[in-house]
């Protein structure tokens, strides 16, 4: 591992990938990174939205101009192995791993998928649900871990969610998903103790995934109430940004476990 221990996790030039970096939490992880990292790093913001993709950009150029911003077209969904294993080729703008003392990626990408466990039958909508929030990550953070096996230092942080606490009815694939990537995230901490890996519950955050996805798309009325209530008190994405990165600047958490925003 790199000379990082008791450092800050900003302190290094850094190349950091970034999925679902179009908008919500996803971006305002890409822009505020990009404002932390020292000259000569580079981010790389991965979705399906170009368009979007590009506002990142320039949002995260603007707020650091000395960190090489990235965009590239990626759905996680499509489980194309030739896909994964060019993408890191594609993204590194001719720079090779060795240019970086520190390779971090954060699982931020995710959908909820909302519908109730007994209604399930449809094959093709489990699989994309499955393929987007879990067989893609795997497969991505693995081509991460082995294109980037060299560099000294390697961080991956999980956007996770309160809902690996409880279950919550209609978001059973959310649910599950979200606590399949925690324990995911745990036994690559197990395996590889010179990585820095955290999963990070945003809390409450007033994105399109709160009110789309969720609001007007879940199906349990009892559950669309609570996320109604909720609404009132939603977090800015930036705010919850800032936690994370106070938690990665403060580099003390125990590598594999889950911080909430609202954890002490
Ligand atoms: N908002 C909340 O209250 C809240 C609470 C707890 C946890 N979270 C977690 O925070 C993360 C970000 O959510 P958000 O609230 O910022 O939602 P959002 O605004 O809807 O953003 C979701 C991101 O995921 C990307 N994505 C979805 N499907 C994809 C696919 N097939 N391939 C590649 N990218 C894909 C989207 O990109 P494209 O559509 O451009 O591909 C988008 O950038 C998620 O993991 C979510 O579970 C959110």
């Amino acid at each position: 591992m790199a000379d990082v221990a008791g450092k800050g996790l900003f302190s290094v030039k850094t190349v950091c990938i970034v999925t679902g970096g179009s908008r919500g939490i996803g971006r305002s992880i890409t822009v505020n990174f990009a404002s932390k990292f020292p000259p000569g790093s580079l981010l790389i913001a991965l979705s399906r939205d170009v368009e979007q993709l590009t506002v990142t950009k320039t949002l995260s150029t603007k707020a650091n101009p000395a960190v090489l911003s990235v965009t590239h077209a990626f759905d996680q969904g499509t489980l194309d192995q030739q896909k994964y294993e060019k993408l890191f080729q594609d993204t590194l703008q001719g720079r090779r791993a060795s240019d970086f003392q520190q390779a971090m990626i954060v699982h931020n990408a995710g959908s909820v998928g909302s519908e109730f466990c007994r209604n399930l039958t449809d094959v093709s909508q489990v699989s994309q649900y499955l393929n987007v929030n879990l067989a893609g990550l795997i497969a991505l953070n693995a081509q991460f871990m082995q294109v980037f096996k060299d560099v000294p230092s390697k961080v991956a942080v999980n956007i996770s969610s309160g809902a690996v606490n409880r279950p919550v009815a209609s978001w059973g694939l959310y649910c599950s998903g979200k606590v399949f990537r925690e324990m995911f995230m745990r036994t690559l901490a197990l395996e590889q103790p010179n990585i820095r890996v955290l999963s990070y519950d945003p809390g409450p955050v007033d994105t399109k995934m709160f009110h789309t996805e969720g609001i007007q798309e879940t199906k349990a009325e009892e559950h669309v109430q609570a996320l109604r209530a909720m609404a009132k008190k939603l977090l800015a994405p930036d705010t919850t940004v800032d936690r994370l990165i106070a938690i990665l600047e403060k580099n003390v958490f125990e590598s594999g476990c889950h911080i909430s925003y609202f954890d002490d």
